[in-house]
């Protein structure tokens, strides 16, 4: 397993008011731009930080990460908030309990910096998603900045295109969120 995994013990972090400060999820989702009849994966999910918001917005969110620690706090705010569309699965490395073509749009937020097998994650993406359906990437911008990991263990974009393109996607766009994070759309 990489050594660049994100420590569940450290999960309350992901949702302080700091980070909400510097990475809006309301705000991300208005530019990424959700239809309300759209079917979603978060991969990755954490504890729900885009999860949660992303439920609000759509027909239905699979929420998967290979952690059950962030997957039973999940579970927790989902009950609290009564949200009843959003089905949470624990997944292997590379490997998602999904059906082939199952969802219109998938969200992997500050996952693939730590992801092992980059390749088979690209492919097991483009495997569940509907042909013509969205990726978006959201990943720390490969810049030393005074939040986040070091500079090496940041992707570049062309290291994030180059994975995305070799398992058949087309770019769309790109966002910046402040100096720290960038997000990539990419259609199958
Ligand atoms: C930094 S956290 C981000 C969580 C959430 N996406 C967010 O933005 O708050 C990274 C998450 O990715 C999960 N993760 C790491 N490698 C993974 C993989 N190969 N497949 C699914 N989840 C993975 C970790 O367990 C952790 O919950």
């Amino acid at each position: 397993m990489s050594v660049h995994k994100f420590n569940p013990e450290n999960r309350k972090k992901l949702n302080s008011e700091q980070r909400k400060a510097i990475l809006p999820p309301a705000q991300v989702l208005m530019d990424i731009g959700i239809e309300s009849h759209t079917v979603w994966a978060d991969i990755g999910c954490g504890t729900g930080y885009f999860t949660i918001p992303l439920a609000y917005e759509v027909k239905q969110v699979y929420a998967l990460d290979i952690r059950a620690e962030m997957l039973n706090d999940l579970s927790d705010s989902l009950t609290q908030l009564q949200i009843s569309n959003v089905e949470v699965l624990q997944s292997g490395e590379s490997r998602f309990p999904l059906p082939d073509l199952l969802v219109d749009g998938i969200l992997t937020s500050l996952v693939l910096h730590e992801v092992d097998q980059p390749n088979e994650f690209f492919r097991e993406l483009h495997r569940i998603l509907q042909t013509g359906g969205r990726l978006v990437v959201i990943e720390w911008a490969k810049a030393s900045t005074e939040m986040g990991p070091p500079l090496d263990h940041r992707l570049s974009v062309q290291q994030l295109d180059d994975w995305a393109l070799t398992a058949g996607f087309t770019k769309v766009k790109s966002w910046q969120w402040t100096e720290n994070f960038i997000g990539i759309e990419y259609e199958k």
